[in-house]
């Protein structure tokens, strides 16, 4: 559905990931490539990340904690991490 005066199409933003828009959408790449998708919500990626860029694949993830606070070496089990 098109977007409107009485119906605005949203966009959330979430402060560590995508920017959430309600869809059909179209996302005119920085190169003037066009991205069209008919999803009834897509992510769109703003981190640049994403092997699937525009569209947020949840590659930020790995950003904001790269290991989720635990570590591993080789040959062991995943431990928390000691501080
Ligand atoms: S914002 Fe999710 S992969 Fe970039």
């Amino acid at each position: 559905m098109p977007n409107s005066a009485e119906q605005p199409r949203r966009v959330t933003i979430d402060p560590e990931g995508p920017l959430l828009v309600e869809g059909p959408v179209e996302v005119v790449g920085d190169d003037g490539t066009v991205h069209a998708s008919r999803r009834f919500a897509v992510a769109i990626c703003t981190c640049r990340r994403s092997r699937t860029y525009p569209w947020c694949d949840t590659s930020h993830r790995r950003r904001v904690k790269p290991d989720g606070g635990r570590t591993r070496t080789a040959g062991q089990q995943e431990t928390e991490a000691s501080s």
